[in-house]
């Protein structure tokens, strides 16, 4: 494998403008004063680079430079994604968040597993058909615009569980987004764009007007979000009780009125998160491991890879027509059990083991022909959702304890809904759900009893952090942002690393296809080769172009030893490290 100590940085225009700053609040700045390094009105892309201890990569230079000084101040890979999860929550308003959810997946440096469960749970009035009309027709809106759509978010109550795991303490880790929310921090026109693009849902949703809708917004403006600020702040100082209890759970219950949400006082003191034995598997040589249910990702990566494993895929080539057709019809069998048999393994129970032996991955590809297209024999076809932003981040630190994390609002911004004076987004995850067997969600995805609407249960996720481990060494930490597309992301990355030898960072870089059983087509990113495009259709698939999916980030120990980090070129992510 090449080293790749190159960093390529690109500069975000941005304005000094810490006098506007110091005008907002009186409080402290304890972290921004310490780690003067780091500038919220100032600051690079970092898109690669190769630390000597540890990395972090995310969606957000602040987010990840607030993680790495954790570790700098004597945390580990968990104090590190602890302070990330919350700084993107300001950051990364999109997706980073504490009105969602997400997956923690870590590998301590003993070889010891943890995976913890944050993903929102259905309030307990929830019902089968809660977005269906008098006839049972789906009303799509329902269960993705406005509270109803939320589910109980998980996100707080999965850091101070991860915090278990780390060395110090929670308010420490809670300060840089504080300090981000309070003192503001200049926005990139990415950000912009976003917020810009949002601006009238926010308001139609929302009870009141908020910190992302004062404006139009610029590159290089500086967005103050002094609500959520007193909302960290809340959470600092009380922790759980801070978001679940008193003030904030007044603020969230309150919103639900605004847009006939049905999450009580009760439903968010009731959240827990929960631990998840992760699925482990062989590839190559290499051992990996990944996110159980309520994630589909983690079976779905380890029957896709163990199907493929027989074959010389090396020696096919990155994006030819003899990998990528094998690698689809792998997807098709994959994605196909995901709507039969997935669901909350609390509510529903999977066939784990079954799926995910090797036994089962090669007699499913028993019918597999080489060079002949399959075919999923259903017509019905889902519009694939373009707007992909949900997050991952990855960190590895100096002893060797590896943390990967996606977490998400499901659709960018969630339901548009921010929390009137709590200053936070809620998420939209209910559509995760199959609101009716058979019924496409925002992502195409369909379902059926596995996966559906109970009080309680969690809804299914495509969410795929990933851990590989070689000779029961630590070696990557990889996931990605993109709905449905997420198992085949990562899938296509680990294929990329181990058997095309690419570099992490290439390995992210590289165009990306996703077929996800229904609709029976091979969607492909605008770069993905020509010729390939071409010899696909000749063999009889359907083959669409779309825009660019997924914002990949990983960190790879190299045989130096050292933290090789990679944000996707997708998007602003940026690694940080020492
Ligand atoms: O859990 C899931 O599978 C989805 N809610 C993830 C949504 C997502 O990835 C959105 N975009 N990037």
């Amino acid at each position: 494998m090449k080293l790749n100590t190159l960093s390529s940085t690109l500069k975000i225009s941005v304005l000094a403008l810490s006098s506007v700053a110091l005008s907002v609040n009186s409080n402290a700045q304890t972290f921004l004063k310490k780690h003067t390094e780091i500038n919220p009105y100032q600051y690079e892309v970092v898109k690669e680079k190769t630390f000597a201890h540890a990395a972090v990569t995310s969606a957000h230079p602040l987010a990840s430079m607030a993680g790495a000084a954790m570790m700098k101040d004597g945390g580990n890979a968990f104090d590190a994604a602890i302070a990330t999860q919350f700084a993107l929550a300001v950051v990364f308003p999109g997706a980073g968040n504490i009105g969602g959810g997400g997956f923690m997946l870590a590998r301590k440096a003993n070889g010891e597993l943890i995976g913890i469960d944050y993903r929102e749970a259905a309030p307990k009035k929830a019902t089968a058909d809660m977005y269906l009309d008098e006839k049972g027709n789906a009303i799509p809106s329902k269960s993705r615009d406005g509270a109803l759509a939320s589910g109980i978010p998980g996100s707080v109550a999965g850091m101070i569980s991860t915090h278990a795991y780390a060395k110090l303490p929670l308010a420490v880790l809670i300060e840089p987004a504080i300090e981000y929310a309070e003192f503001g921090y200049v926005i990139t026109e990415r950000e912009a764009a976003g917020l810009n693009g949002q601006r009238a849902n926010f308001l139609k949703n929302s009870s009141a007007p908020s910190a992302f809708t004062k404006k139009e917004w610029k590159a290089g403006d500086t967005l103050y979000q002094p609500e959520l600020a007193a909302t960290l702040k809340r959470i600092q100082q009380k922790g759980l009780a801070g978001f679940y209890e008193g003030e904030t759970a007044d603020y969230i219950v309150k919103e639900m009125e605004h847009t006939a949400g049905i999450i009580t006082k009760e439903d968010l003191k009731n959240y827990h998160p929960k631990f998840r034995k992760p699925i482990e598997f062989e590839y190559r040589g290499n051992h990996v491991i990944s996110f159980a249910p309520p994630s589909s990702g983690g079976i779905i990566i380890a029957q896709m890879l163990q199907m493929i494993a027989p074959f010389n895929v090396g020696a096919m080539g990155a994006n030819t027509e003899a990998s990528v057709s094998l690698m689809v019809e792998a997807q098709r069998r994959a994605y196909a059990d995901r709507a039969e048999h997935m669901g909350d393994p609390d509510y529903w129970k999977v066939p784990t083991k079954t799926l995910t032996s090797n036994e089962y991955a090669q007699d499913r590809m028993k019918d597999y022909v080489p060079g002949v297209a399959g075919s999923s024999k259903v017509t019905q076809a889902g519009q694939v959702h373009e707007s992909e932003q949900t997050t991952h981040f990855s960190v590895i630190d100096a002893e060797g304890n590896m943390v990967s994390i996606t977490t998400t609002l499901n659709d960018t911004y969630g339901n548009k809904t921010i929390v009137a004076g709590a200053g936070f987004l809620l998420n939209n995850e209910m559509d995760d759900f199959s609101v009716k067997p058979g019924v496409p969600n925002m992502y195409g995805a369909i379902g059926g009893e596995a996966n559906a609407i109970a009080p309680g249960k969690r809804m299914l996720s495509s969410m795929t952090p990933t851990l590989v481990t070689v000779n029961n060494k630590p070696y990557i930490s990889i996931g990605t942002p993109g709905g449905t597309t997420i198992p085949n992301q990562v899938y296509e990355g680990l294929v990329n690393i181990i058997d095309h030898k690419m570099t992490i960072k290439e390995a992210i870089d590289a165009p990306r296809f996703h077929h996800q059983w229904i609709p029976d087509m091979v969607a492909v990113e605008s770069d993905f080769p020509e010729t390939t495009f071409n010899a696909l259709k000749a063999k009889g698939y359907t083959v669409t172009k779309r825009g660019r999916f997924g914002r990949m980030d990983g960190v790879l120990i190299t045989k130096e030893g050292q933290r090789n980090a990679a944000g996707d070129k997708r998007g602003d992510d940026s690694v940080a490290g020492y």
